[in-house]
């Protein structure tokens, strides 16, 4: 068979085609299962060996011949319709853009990033830890045994292992943590582990937290940032200040009022709940003043005290030479204060006329979330 003929018919064919749709109509008359040259290369299959030495080497080059230049044929067509579509088309650049609609920075990554920005110039820098703790973390190094009722006040997800029971990672149980303490925890071991001695730290921890829990002022998973401080010689005093500084800065008043009420939490010694003074405005709560003032209350804002002994010692820091300050702040609440929205459940619906409302304007400068959806 002259293999040489059929070749150049089908590669004149090819060079002639005259767009992309005859190409496709060529590559299948050839290649196509029923194509010709497909029709060749099955009749190697009833050739003896000889035959087919001599014969297969041909038909096979045909194909590859073919088949490249359909890839030819078809890149200068691209090439050409290409070109034709960019003298064709053009850009008329006075006319006014398609208004595109812009995300904007959540409340939630606000707050972080205001608090981080004023804990900052305190000296504080931020830390971060595992959302997915384990108990020893998240209880019992801040003095929460296995027995320990606070632990039942927690409401927590724990994961449960194959067998439906609880999981059970070396001896720890696995679980969402319920507050941002347990990275006090990791912050000490991290420094104790570096320095033996221990070392002065200053940190905040802000990020997700999870509790079994649901109504118009809870959700399952909210916000809160953790302080602490550890150095020697702290104090209540310490305290105190750090507190008044920050939600001074943070609400932007001088005329911040705090009331420091004897408290309970396993991991401080002593512990204090902080009250703030606030009044009403246009039926908002607004943060100053003494709540003993006419019209004025006083509003729970946040726990605090002094790091517990144990809880230093489980950092791996002497409690004889460390002492400390801490307080964790929930940042959803933070926020509702500041800007006034009513409901907590709205900030995690997602709702875009919600978003459009409450958040802020991304400025282009490097933040905490550094935009949406950054984990912290
Ligand atoms: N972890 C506590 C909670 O979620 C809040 C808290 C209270 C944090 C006192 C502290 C503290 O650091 O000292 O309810």
């Amino acid at each position: 068979m002259d293999y040489e003929a059929t070749g150049s018919a089908a590669l004149a064919a090819i060079a002639a085609a005259p767009d992309l749709a005859a190409i496709e109509a060529l590559r299948v008359a050839l290649l196509g299962k029923k194509g010709s040259i497909s029709a060749l290369l099955k009749t190697l299959g009833a050739m003896d060996a000889e035959q087919r030495h001599s014969q297969g080497p041909r038909i096979h080059a045909l194909r590859e011949a073919v088949t490249e230049a359909l890839g030819a044929r078809k890149a200068a067509l691209d090439a050409a319709a290409l070109a034709a579509r960019l003298a064709r088309e053009s850009v008329d650049l006075t006319l006014p853009a398609p208004e595109r609609a812009g995300g904007s920075v959540h409340p939630v990554s606000q707050v972080m990033d205001e608090l981080a920005e004023i804990f900052a110039d305190l000296g504080f820098s931020v830390a971060t830890g595992p959302e997915i703790e384990d108990d020893w973390h998240n209880f019992t190094a801040l003095n929460m045994p296995e027995s320990h009722p606070a632990r039942a006040m927690h409401d927590t997800f724990y994961f449960p292992d194959r067998d439906g029971a609880k999981n059970d990672e070396g001896g720890r149980e696995m679980l969402l943590r319920t507050h941002t303490s347990p990275v006090q925890i990791r912050t000490m071991l991290a420094v104790s582990a570096k320095e033996p001695g221990g070392a002065p730290l200053r940190v905040i921890a802000p990020g997700r937290v999870y509790r079994s829990d649901s109504d118009a002022t809870h959700t399952p998973m909210f916000h809160q940032i953790e302080g602490l401080v550890i150095d020697r010689g702290i104090h209540l005093g310490h305290l105190k200040w750090t507190l008044k500084t920050f939600l001074a800065a943070f609400f932007e008043r001088e005329d911040i009022v705090l009331r420091l009420r004897p408290s309970y939490f396993p991991f401080t010694e002593p512990s204090v709940e902080v009250d703030t003074g606030y009044s009403w405005q246009d039926g908002r709560r607004v943060v100053g003043g003494s709540g003993d003032a006419p019209g004025h209350g006083w509003m729970e804002l946040l726990g605090s005290g002094m790091v517990h002994r144990k809880v230093i010692a489980a950092g791996g820091l002497d409690p004889d030479q460390w002492q400390g300050f801490a307080f964790g702040v929930g940042v959803d609440r933070l926020a509702m204060l500041k800007y006034g929205m009513s409901d907590l459940r709205a900030f995690f619906d997602g709702d875009v006329r919600w978003l459009a409302h409450y958040g802020f304007a991304a400025l282009d400068v490097p933040t905490l979330s550094g935009g949406v959806g950054t984990p912290l």
